[in-house]
């Protein structure tokens, strides 16, 4: 592993993007750092963060601030969980075991995607990391419950239903550019990875040379191959007719805790309560979905509010600064989940990469509640909109 020191000349998220965008071939790095359609919305998410200005109190002794939160019953030192993205396990060579283990060291959950390229357990054997494991539902609803037994018997405890995604998004740059999984090879694609000689030796080559073309690790055994792809492409695409019935089901099947990610109104907040949810995320996906939907900033306040402390209540969407992660706990929300920060710092440098953007956050957000003359994270409170224009 690189240590966290090597990247002492990353000072910031931004920062950690840069150095990520000059390591990945370009169609890779769009993905993960691009929006949909006209990307109004990714600017928009950034926009309604940076409008929340937090309250401080001064005179207030902050010789010791605590970060430390209980999300889901269970402390943890940071009020952060790293959010499930589709093909980490592309940036870095094992990548989904780079950020797990990133987590465990900042004492944070790791939540993994249906999507990754490495499975649940070997992530689990290899990291050390609390788990959570995220769902996207398969037509074919036998094959999903035995991807829920793996999950459990991997140790994950925490379930997360991603409820935003009920068709495919719409991401033009991603059509031009060529990515996509399964991986097609095409010249394009041959002078991406040809331009970006660092990534195709320390990750794609080393791919090749182990596990072989990467691939999703949790779609069944006959989707590696081609003619068990085109057999399966209906059984394993993603349902469009994901109900709140699934949520009934899945909510007697897991034992463990059930988290719904991307509710963005308060009537499905209630609704998920009254399923026997235990926590909503509130996000738009990263602005990765719908470009014309609202931030969850807007929204936030209500849902918290309309949800009383019945159920936890967890942010995402444009977290780059630790400021960011106040302005969501000032906002309502328990707990934070990140994306793209900490998939930039893998990208950048595997486990260190990620543990040193996770370090920044960390950092950024003690200077932030200290400032704020906050001790503690429920002490952090945000000026309230009517007093801007009282
Ligand atoms: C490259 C990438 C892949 C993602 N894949 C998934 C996924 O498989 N499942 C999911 O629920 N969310 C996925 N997300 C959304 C994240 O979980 C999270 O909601 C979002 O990234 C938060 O916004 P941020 O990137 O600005 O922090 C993905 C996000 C990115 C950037």
């Amino acid at each position: 592993m690189i240590a966290p020191s090597a990247f002492a000349r990353i000072l910031n998220v931004e920062d950690a993007r840069h150095a990520a965008r000059r390591r990945l071939p370009r169609g890779l790095f769009e993905y993960i750092d691009r929006g949909c359609e006209d990307e109004v919305s990714i600017l928009a998410n950034r926009r309604r963060l940076d409008a929340i200005a937090l309250s401080p109190a001064v005179l207030v002794d902050v010789a010791r601030v605590s970060t430390e939160a209980e999300l889901l019953g269970k402390p943890q030192p940071l009020p952060l969980v790293i959010a499930p993205t589709a093909v980490a396990g592309l940036v870095w060579h094992d990548g989904e075991i780079a950020l797990a283990r990133a987590a465990a060291r900042a004492g944070i959950p790791f939540c993994v995607s249906t999507q990754s390229i490495t499975s649940i357990e070997r992530i689990a054997a290899e990291s050390g990391a609390e788990l959570w494991f995220q769902l996207y539902i398969w037509k074919d609803r036998q094959r999903m419950l035995n991807l829920l037994d793996r999950a459990w018997a991997a140790g994950a405890e925490t379930l997360v239903l991603t409820a935003d995604t009920a068709v495919g998004p719409n991401r033009e740059y991603n059509l031009r550019n060529g990515f996509g999984i399964p991986l097609k090879a095409s010249w394009r694609a041959a002078l991406d990875v040809a331009r970006h000689p660092r990534w195709a030796v320390a990750v794609m080559l080393r791919a090749l040379a182990t596990s072989g073309v990467p691939t999703y690790a949790h779609y069944p055994a006959e989707f590696r191959t081609r003619l068990g792809r085109e057999a399966l492409s209906d059984e394993v695409s993603l349902a469009k007719d994901v109900t709140w019935e699934d949520v009934r089901l899945l909510r007697q099947r897991w034992r463990g805790k059930l988290v719904v990610k991307g509710v963005l109104r308060v009537e499905d907040a209630l609704t998920a309560r009254s399923h026997g949810v235990d926590a909503i995320v509130v996000s738009n996906h990263g602005a990765r979905n719908l470009d014309c939907a609202p931030g969850p900033t807007e929204v936030l306040p209500q849902i918290a509010e309309a949800v009383g402390g019945r159920m936890e209540v967890f942010a995402d969407s444009g977290v780059r600064r630790g400021a960011d992660i106040a302005r969501f706990l000032a906002l309502g929300a328990r707990g934070v989940m990140i994306g793209r920060a900490t998939l930039y710092g893998v990208a950048m440098g595997g486990t260190g990469g990620a543990g040193r953007v996770l370090d920044v956050l960390s950092a950024e957000l003690r200077t932030t509640m200290g400032m704020l003359g906050a001790q503690k994270l429920a002490d952090i409170r945000r000026v309230e909109p009517s007093h801007l224009h009282g």
